[in-house]
């Protein structure tokens, strides 16, 4: 067990992946449960996804009919699918070689909001829906236009039975129906509106149904009248004036009113043609898009038919007999669920990888383990773990036939997912330095997780999908980490998608710079690069007692502060004034110590200051203010002190967690400030709470903080067995228990002999046994004892019994500052000069009973009084227990004692006295 140096960060890399690995076997079902998650949803989602193609994508109503039928006549049918089989539902998803023609439709007004001439202002018409449509015309030529204008309508029906199609086309037809996405089923015959046609006068009785198409695309309509009238305007402007006013709004009598449409007939005369056509591009068709401009055609035909008239004669015609679209392939609809809900599910179960971190980091820095190591192994654990969680989401969603992961490129999807993750831990690594409180890392962790599925779902996405939203904006959105992802998954989505719709491909790398991805990709690349450094800078700079933001500070803060070091040192002359002497002797002697370079020592603190910044406008806490003081080895030297007084500040400086505001200490002749990797190897913590991982068993603990200590082979086993039995932890198959299932008591126990393992050389505990039964408590204590012989061991306690019976000497620390250092026997002497009397009596002779002391002692003090019970502190010195005697005897003739007792000075009294004494002093000056 020689002094081996300290441990290489391989050994104590080493030291860490055997503990995590150990600690994972025996979590090895919640990992399990981690990465069955992705099986879990990816589960969910084919549930779901099989349920909508039941219900949608498979249903009868979403797919071409089909009919089985005897075609070889051997009365064995065969299933033939096709429109012709299909009702006018299943007609829209067929495919349709040979497309329906449709008579070409005008669009017009709805009778209520037609427009009516002035004279009609009352407008009955409006009531009875039969207000006429109008028609403007305007030109340079009046006379033309009103030979157009009669031109313009059929003044009679015609429909020829045999050829219902072709017929219709002399008529002018029109619907109500404003528009529709295709034509292959043209909306204003499809719906269930009447089909009018417009004449100069309708005949009465002019109302009768008619049927048009084919099977199963037919359909029968009525068709009525409607009149048209051709009003004359005289100018263009008027004509816009016109439709500007009535456009919605209404006119001045609130009445809406709409024409047809509009013909400025220019300067056409006999050799040329030429005009323009208003018509109303405001509708909108039923998912909100402006209709195409089915409707228009007809305008064009009515008007240059009527021109053709002009010249040829009524026998001339242009007849516009159908419009159909171009025919089609089968479109079947084919929602993929996955794909569409896919990035707000894939951001959480990605999101939800994301690490946290454990405070037994501060326990494992206590013994050494430095940072590399811990980022390393830690980084290294977490990308393995993450990975492996990726690959099975992959391989679960794939199996299950999710088009989110078949169809986009595998490479793709895998690189993206890693940087991810990659950038996730970072991340995490920052959460967990910026937030020192597990509890509030967490709590961030999880607002980041859940708010960024949220926020991606309903307002990025939004912003995404809106293309009027500045792409930089989006980029800059994108900085944030979680939508950067959502983005990713919203771009592999939608091609999956939209692939999945098209029966193409998803997202491959061709694509990878046209759909967002590579900005996407970059962003991640650089903040994972940014946030690992950001981390790693803050988790350094805390770790050094400063706040991370201290440069902001230095440079805001240093006026008001300019005044204080003369007043501070004021305070610290007249407080060095009041100290007792033993204190400056062992600051002499640490003195002396520093000049011979001795290390017979094994603590030396010099000065040692430490001041935590002030913070929220609170002053600075000044926690350990000048202290001096040297431990030899084999010595145990105990800290008593109030709550509060810097017990724990001071450990946690010497044990390196914190560095010194200023001052020195030597461990062994190193400097904790210079030197604290070798220092680790011959140091041992036992902090305040028990910082253990519930499912190793005591003796994987020991043997990894004896790796870290740089034990090995069988030097090492030899000194966890030696530690284990030291504590009482090795009978019983105890050792091999894990520590969660261990009591109060051994846990405590564990936690000593972890400091104890590799016989270090130095030893801080901080209140070893606190919360320990008695037997527990002197089990512990033997160990300690036995352990101290090669050890300079510092503890704290607030445990009187403890003290003595484990220390050599004894400093009282108050606020920062030793009021006094000896062995327990010299402080009582020292400060115990004197008896404690209590004596009970009936209130009315409290009086009595304190003029008795006053006579047999002059110099006593009341202490404490209470009801008829008082305390008298008496100096030993000047009185004899038998006068005492005397004394209570004369008291109990002359009135009755209750109780009565006198007690020689307990180390309790001593520290209550000179905490008191000390605390009084402070707030004094
Ligand atoms: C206006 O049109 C008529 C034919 O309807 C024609 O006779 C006349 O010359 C035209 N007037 C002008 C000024 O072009
Ligand atoms: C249009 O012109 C005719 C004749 O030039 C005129 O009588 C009529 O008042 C004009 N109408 C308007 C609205 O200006
Ligand atoms: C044009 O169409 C819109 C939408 O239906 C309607 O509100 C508006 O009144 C129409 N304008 C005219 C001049 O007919």
């Amino acid at each position: 067990m020689a002094d081996s140096g300290p441990a290489s960060f391989l050994t104590r890399a080493n030291a860490i992946y055997r503990k995590n690995l150990t600690y994972q076997k025996r979590n090895i079902w919640s990992n399990v449960r981690l990465i069955m998650i992705p099986f879990y949803l990816c589960i969910v989602l084919v549930c779901v996804q099989a349920l909508i193609d039941s219900q949608v994508n498979n249903s009868v109503d979403n797919q071409c009919g089909c009919k089985c039928i005897d075609k070889t006549g051997v009365e064995k049918c065969q299933m033939v699918c096709g429109v012709e089989y299909s009702t006018r539902d299943q007609g829209v998803f067929c495919a349709i070689p040979k497309p329906q023609p449709w008579p070409p439709l005008m669009l017009i007004p709805r009778p209520e909001n037609r427009a009516v001439d002035t004279k009609y202002t009352d407008a009955p018409c409006r009531r009875k829906h039969s207000c006429p449509v109008s028609i403007l015309l305007t030109g340079n030529n009046q006379s033309l236009g009103a030979t157009l204008s009669r031109n313009l309508l059929r003044t009679s029906f015609t429909m020829n039975s045999f050829d219902i199609l072709s017929s219709l086309a002399d008529n002018v037809l029109a619907t109500t129906y404003k528009g529709s996405a295709t034509n292959y089923l043209d909306a204003g015959i499809v719906s269930d509106l009447s089909i009018y046609n417009i004449q100069p006068q309708c005949p009465p009785h002019s109302s009768f149904p008619f049927s048009v198409g084919q099977s199963p695309l037919n359909f029968t309509k009525e068709m009525r009248c409607v009149q048209g009238l051709n009003l004359w305007r005289n100018s263009s402007r008027e004509i816009n004036h016109e439709i500007f006013k009535g456009y919605q709004k209404g006119n001045s009598d609130g009445l809406i009113s709409e024409i047809v449409a509009a013909y400025d007939l220019l300067n056409t005369i006999k050799t040329n043609f030429n005009v323009n056509i208003w018509y109303n591009a405001t509708y909108k068709d039923d998912s909100n898009r402006p209709i195409k401009l089915v409707r228009v055609p007809r305008l064009v035909s009515l008007v240059s038919n009527a021109y053709l008239q002009y010249l040829q004669g009524p026998g001339t015609r242009i007849s516009f007999e159908f419009v159909k679209e171009m025919p089609k392939q089968e479109t079947k609809l084919r929602l993929d669920l996955a794909s569409l809900i896919g990035p707000v599910f894939f951001t959480w179960v990605i999101l939800l990888l994301l690490p946290k971190q454990h405070r037994l980091r501060i326990i494992m820095k206590m013994h050494g383990l430095g940072d590399g190591p811990y980022w390393m192994i830690s980084y290294v654990y977490f990308l393995a773990i993450s990975t492996l969680f990726i690959i099975c989401l992959m391989i679960f969603g794939s199996a299950i036939g999710l088009k989110f992961f078949r169809i986009n490129d595998y490479s793709l999807q895998f690189v993206f997912y890693f940087l991810n993750i990659n950038l996730q831990i970072s991340i995490a690594f920052l959460i967990s330095s910026a937030f020192s409180k597990v509890e509030t890392a967490s709590v961030a962790a999880y607002i980041y997780v859940f708010g960024s599925g949220l926020l991606g779902l309903f307002l990025f996405q939004f912003m995404l999908e809106d293309l009027s939203f500045h792409r930089g904006w989006i980029l800059v959105l994108e900085l944030y980490p979680g939508f950067s992802l959502f983005r990713g998954l919203y771009e592999l989505s939608q091609f999956a998608f939209h692939g999945n719709l098209s029966g193409r491909d998803g997202m491959k790398w061709k694509h990878f710079s046209d759909s967002g991805m590579d900005e996407v990709f970059y962003i991640i690349i650089v903040e994972w690069f940014v946030s690992l450094t950001v981390a790693y800078y803050i988790d350094k700079i805390s770790s050094s007692g400063k706040d991370p933001l201290f440069f902001l500070k230095n440079t805001f803060k240093k006026s008001p502060f300019s005044q204080r070091p003369s007043f501070q040192k004021q305070v610290s002359a007249a407080s060095k004034g009041m100290e007792k002497l033993d204190v400056i002797q062992e600051s002499e002697k640490v003195e002396k110590l520093m000049l011979e370079q001795n290390t017979s020592h094994a603590i030396v603190c010099h000065n040692l200051k430490k001041v935590y910044p002030g913070r929220d406008g609170n002053p600075p806490k000044k926690a350990v203010q000048g202290l001096s003081l040297a431990v030899p080895t084999g010595e145990s030297f105990g800290m008593l002190g109030p709550n509060g007084a810097g017990k724990t500040s001071f450990i946690n400086t010497m044990t390196g967690l914190v560095k010194p505001t200023s001052g020195s200490a030597f461990v062994n002749g190193l400097s904790i400030c210079t030197e604290m990797d070798r220092v680790y190897t011959s140091l041992g913590v036992c902090p305040q709470h028990d910082l253990l991982w519930e499912t190793l068993t005591g003796r994987e603990h020991l043997l990894f903080y004896g790796r870290l200590k740089n034990l090995k082979g069988s030097d090492l086993n030899q000194a966890v067995e030696e530690a284990l039995k030291s504590v009482n932890l090795f009978h019983g198959g105890v050792a091999d228990k894990p520590a969660g299932k261990y009591s109060g008591g051994m846990k405590r126990r564990l936690s000593v002999a972890i400091s104890l393992i590799g016989s270090p050389k130095v030893v801080y505990m901080d209140e070893p046994s606190t919360g320990l039964d008695p037997a527990s408590r002197v089990n512990l204590w033997t160990a300690i004892k036995r352990a101290k012989r090669h050890t300079a061991i510092i503890l704290t306690t607030h445990s009187m019994e403890e003290a003595e019976f484990l220390c050599d000497r004894l400093g009282i620390f108050v606020d920062g500052r030793l009021q006094c250092i000896g062995n327990p026997k010299e402080l009582k002497g020292r400060y115990g000069g004197s008896y404690v009397l209590t004596m009970t009596t009936a209130s009315e002779h409290e009086q009595n009973m304190e003029m008795l002391v006053q006579e047999f002692s002059p110099n006593s003090k009341k202490i404490y009084h209470i009801a008829g019970t008082q305390k008298f502190e008496i100096p030993k010195e000047k009185v004899r227990i038998s006068e005492v005697f005397q004394a209570v005897e004369k008291a109990k003739r002359s009135f009755k004692v209750f109780a009565w007792g006198l007690a020689n000075t307990t180390l309790e009294d001593v520290f209550i006295k000179v905490a008191r004494t000390a605390q009084d002093f402070n707030a004094f000056s």
